[in-house]
């Protein structure tokens, strides 16, 4: 069998007209589509048409549809009375609400109708597809597809198999996210199958900083945007997407996935749900908020330098930046007792290096050299530190045109730690074959945004790199949160690209 998404007559039914269902309809009628559309309330039906042509003729002023293609698209779309009409349908997608008896009864309507080689899919986010194809009586037909919102914007598509899902219904749900013109990837059923998995580790891995007194939420979010390329921060996007809907979301990921430390969030998570602390719509998140949603009395994240950049320092590692970054300032190899040492770490903390390398931790100052440091440099410094040393540092390098973010003894610093965590997950879900590589960093990229996918994250920081940062991090903190996936593991230990999967 298969589905023919070239022919001028595929018939696409949609149930529900609510916010998703009103994207897939549009995304179909561009696609050249002729689409069934039926909710429950049929007011919602006409005022996800009203909606919808209203978007449409919007392109039209802006020249981005011809006048008469707008005309030929609203024959295309038939607001149903009830099921029945989905009789023609070649394919049926779904979007009522998320709740899973709603949904089962919806697919006993439409197999009540539909032809037996008729695809029938879900746009659920969070359901598994194997619980909800579960009473169908063609179960190999049923599969996930998965749009994010707003549909129009958001070019991913997640089509999800299901343990019973025939290839060719893949094949053609495939065919069918690209005609629609967005970005189909192929995904295992799995909770929160790809994108809501692999985005955990950038909020979590923030909170658990946040939990550890390591960095506030201003200072991990610059480090974020400035030295990684995220274009927002994890604590702003947590207040943006809304604490109500992410905490719950963690608790749920981290229940289905087995109780994986990997994906568990901190008590300061719960704390922000319970205060209704939502973020933006409740003015009060991780920040603060004015009437206009602007964010208000943001702590600066730059540390603030107190007297004079150093003139001297002792240098332990090597790095193409330090003559830039350094500029101006006698830099020695060998430690003279008095001037600040400073040392490029990976995964490891100030007193674990100062310890085993019998240095003076008073002197010590630690700088993080992943990442982009044209505009922002992270210092860290052991307990006990004599932040003179700091401070002389952090000058220079502010005289050398940084910001400087300082912060506490930890392992991995905050950008080096979260792109370490962001990449160990991806590693992870191509280790239990959620995706291909390649489908794991494009749909991170277009599903959330990311600046890179995680293993593409991982070959950046350096395969080796990576898996010692993880493994030092788990040997650290002892932590299994921290443990490096076998996936990464393996591809370290033979020098291979992350992206290796044969
Ligand atoms: N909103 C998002 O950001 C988002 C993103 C991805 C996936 N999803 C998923 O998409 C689905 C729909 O979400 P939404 O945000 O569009 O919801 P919504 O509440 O905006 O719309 C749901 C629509 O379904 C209709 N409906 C409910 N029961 C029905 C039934 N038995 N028969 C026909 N119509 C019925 C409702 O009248 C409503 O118009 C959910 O499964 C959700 O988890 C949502």
């Amino acid at each position: 069998m298969e589905l023919n998404t070239k022919s001028d007559d595929l018939l696409i039914g949609v149930v529900g007209g609510g916010a998703m269902g009103q994207g897939i309809v549009q995304v179909s009628l561009e696609g050249g589509m002729k689409v069934v559309l039926f909710d429950a309330k049929p007011e919602s039906a006409n005022h996800a048409k009203d909606l919808i042509f209203g978007r449409l003729e919007r392109n039209v002023e802006k020249g981005r549809l011809e006048k008469n293609v707008l005309e030929n698209i609203k024959q295309n779309l038939i607001l149903a009375k009830d099921f029945s009409e989905f009789k023609k349908c070649d394919v049926v997608i779904e979007a009522v609400f998320e709740d899973i008896e709603v949904k089962l009864d919806v697919f006993k309507e439409i197999e009540n109708w539909v032809a037996p080689n008729c695809i029938i899919a879900s746009n659920t986010s969070s359901l598994p597809i194997a619980s909800l194809g579960r009473y169908c009586e063609h179960q190999n037909r049923f599969a996930g597809l998965h749009f994010f919102n707003p549909v129009p914007l958001m070019r991913l598509v997640e089509v999800i198999k299901g343990p019973s899902t025939d290839d060719w219904v893949i094949e053609g749900l495939t065919n069918l996210g690209k005609r629609m013109g967005r970005t189909p990837v192929v995904v295992r059923d799995a909770p929160g199958f790809l994108v809501n998995t692999g985005g955990r580790a950038f909020t979590t891995e923030a909170l658990h900083i946040l939990h550890e007194g390591v960095a506030n939420p201003a200072e991990v979010d610059a480090v974020m945007r400035d030295c990684a390329h995220f274009r927002m921060g994890p604590f702003e996007l947590m207040d943006l997407t809304g604490v109500d809907i992410n905490y719950p979301a963690s608790l749920i990921m981290h229940e289905q996935n087995s109780y994986d430390p990997r994906i568990r969030t901190v008590p300061y998570h719960k704390s922000l749900f319970d205060a209704g602390r939502f973020g933006r719509k409740t003015g009060q998140g991780n920040y603060r908020y004015n009437s206009d949603g602007e964010m208000i009395d943001a702590p600066s994240p730059d540390y603030e330098v107190k007297g004079e950049g150093a003139e001297k320092i002792v240098l332990l590692s090597e790095h193409d930046i330090f003559s830039d970054i350094f500029a101006g300032c006698n830099m020695t190899a060998s430690d003279d007792d008095i001037s600040p040492i400073v040392v490029s770490l990976l995964g490891t903390d100030c007193a674990t290096f100062a310890s085993i390398n019998q240095l003076d931790h008073r002197r010590l100052v630690a700088i993080d050299t992943t990442g982009d440091l044209s505009r922002r440099v992270t210092l860290m410094t052991s307990p006990g530190s004599n932040l003179e040393n700091l401070d002389a540092v952090a000058g220079l390098i502010c005289n050398n045109g940084r910001k400087v973010t300082a912060i506490k003894d930890s392992p991995g610093f905050i950008s080096q730690r979260i792109r370490a965590m962001i990449g160990n997950l991806g590693c992870e879900m191509a280790n239990i074959q959620l995706a291909s590589p390649e489908d794991i960093d494009l749909a991170m990229r277009l599903g959330l945004n990311y600046p890179m996918g995680p293993l593409e994250i991982i070959d950046d920081l350096g395969v080796k790199d990576a898996f010692g940062i993880m493994q030092t991090m788990q040997e650290i903190t002892g932590d299994d949160r921290y443990r490096p996936s076998p996936w990464l593991r393996r591809r370290a230990l033979l020098g291979l690209s992350a992206y290796t999967s044969a």
